[in-house]
């Protein structure tokens, strides 16, 4: 089995629970946040939570640098992280997500956030960003650990839309990282 292949797609119930804290770090918790970061990388994805690996507990990896093969890497590893702040104005982003191949859907959300977490050595962390990539990538990330995905977010009409898309790009071989699949 590859990487890619251990990415869990919606409709999978795991998708939509809400996972667990991390209560100590320990060899399971940094195994998990590496087989996070492999599968992340493998499939080009900016962002993964550990619901989309199966384990309903409360990580996100996130690499919102990396550029293919050649890419320097800036891994973040979020534990039990937090929305402290978000702003009230938000702002519309194509978003994709590692278990919906094939599709972007354009989300609006808070265009600044403040997010608080734990890293690999228990130091609480703060990260803030606004008008950027990662600012949509700690969202939609954090969503995941509720059991929230990208299109709970869209109103009814845009979601069966969405979800149609989907559907047809899974039927014709999409792949979690593709996003333009027809
Ligand atoms: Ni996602």
């Amino acid at each position: 089995m590859s990487a890619i292949d251990e990415i869990v797609l919606s409709p999978d119930p795991r998708l939509k629970e809400q996972c667990a804290r991390i209560e100590e770090i320990d060899g399971s918790v940094r195994r998990l946040a590496k087989r996070m970061l492999r599968d992340m990388y493998a499939a080009e994805g900016c962002g993964l939570a550990a619901p989309q690996v199966g384990e309903l507990v409360q990580m996100v990896v996130i690499d919102v640098d990396y550029a293919g093969e050649d890419g320097h890497k800036n891994p973040y590893v979020l534990i039990n992280p937090e929305i402290v702040e978000a702003s009230e104005e938000t702002r519309p982003f194509n978003e994709g997500c590692l278990s919906f191949p094939g599709i972007l859907v354009e989300i609006e959300r808070p265009r600044r956030v403040v997010v608080q977490a734990e890293n690999l050595d228990g130091d609480l962390m703060q990260y803030e960003a606004a008008d950027n990539l990662l600012a949509v990538c700690l969202q939609h990330e954090i969503d995941h650990l509720s059991g929230t995905t990208m299109v709970d977010h869209l109103s009814p009409m845009k979601r069966v839309e969405a979800l149609a898309s989907y559907q047809d790009a899974l039927e014709s071989g999409a792949r979690p990282g593709e996003t333009d699949h027809d």
